[in-house]
């Protein structure tokens, strides 16, 4: 099992604030965030709709830019990057997956983990793709198309996807929230053993209590801001943390990973 390295984080908030629109009209999305993600630890992210997760997974990405503060990816400050810079810190050092699996159709299985290097000119070790297949489950899969597989193996081949380029971090925004109990539940499962096999570090934005409870730690978001968080959480816990905060909807209440499958 992975133990973890000493000191650096993977990712590094200070004072961070995100400000949309003019003067006059403005949204503060983000308001005087400041937090950390260790290398190696798994991390969910919980909050009312609006609150500003996804606004802060995308600065602390490099794919948004704060209105001030400071993102320090591994010893990368982003604010001082260029461009060009971001654009390849996007993509080889940051892992996404999203709750649409943005998989291209024509492509197979194998051809969609490897879209990344192959966009960025480089060539996989054949011995990576098939150990990063091995490990979502999908090595015998690996000539198929998406549409020959069920939703919660796409969400696997995102995962795969996003783990090639062994990034310093994988952000993933609502990686479950198209899946049913059972997938959703092989998807956590991969996130965190690729966390604890690994190393791998990763923020998850998620609506379900059930999946939160597979993070290390939960930072709840409300308004723009950091208002608590909890360690080896678990879902009731998360719930009862969501309800005080008045963020725990119907419908997450309806949420089938908390409610039974319906
Ligand atoms: N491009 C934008 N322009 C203007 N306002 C924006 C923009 N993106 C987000 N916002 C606003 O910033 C706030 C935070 O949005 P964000 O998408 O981060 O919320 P969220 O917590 O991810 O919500 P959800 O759970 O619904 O996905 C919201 O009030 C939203 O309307
Ligand atoms: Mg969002």
């Amino acid at each position: 099992m992975f133990t973890g390295t000493g000191g650096t984080d993977a990712v590094r908030l200070t004072a961070v604030r995100k400000v949309y629109g003019r003067r006059g009209n403005e949204v503060v999305a983000l308001d005087d965030v400041t937090t950390a993600f260790g290398r190696g630890t798994f991390t969910a992210i919980m909050g009312p709709s609006g609150s500003g997760k996804s606004t802060l997974l995308q600065c602390a990405a490099g794919l948004d830019q704060p209105t001030s503060g400071s993102v320090v990816l591994e010893d990368s400050e982003l604010s001082t990057m260029t461009e060009t810079e971001l654009t390849e810190l996007r993509r080889d050092r940051v892992g996404f997956v999203f709750q649409a699996f943005n998989l291209l159709p024509v492509l197979t299985v194998e051809q969609n983990v490897t879209l990344p290097l192959r966009l960025a000119g480089r060539s996989p070790a054949r011995g990576r793709v098939a150990s990063v297949l091995e490990q979502v489950g999908l090595g015998e899969r690996r000539r198929h198309r998406p549409a020959e597989l069920s939703g919660g193996q796409q969400q696997r081949v995102a995962i795969a996807r996003a783990l090639i380029t062994e990034p310093a971090v994988i952000f993933a925004d609502e990686p479950t929230g198209a899946l049913d109990t059972r997938t959703a539940r092989d998807v956590l499962d991969l996130m965190r053993s690729s966390v604890r096999q690994t190393g791998q570090t990763i923020v998850m934005v998620t609506h379900d209590p059930v999946a939160a409870s597979y993070a290390d730690r939960v930072l709840f978001l409300a308004d723009g801001r950091v208002v608590g968080e909890l360690h080896s959480p678990t879902a009731d816990a998360v719930a009862e943390r969501m309800t005080r905060l008045g963020a725990y909807s119907d419908e997450a209440r309806r949420a089938p990973a908390a409610g039974g499958q319906r």
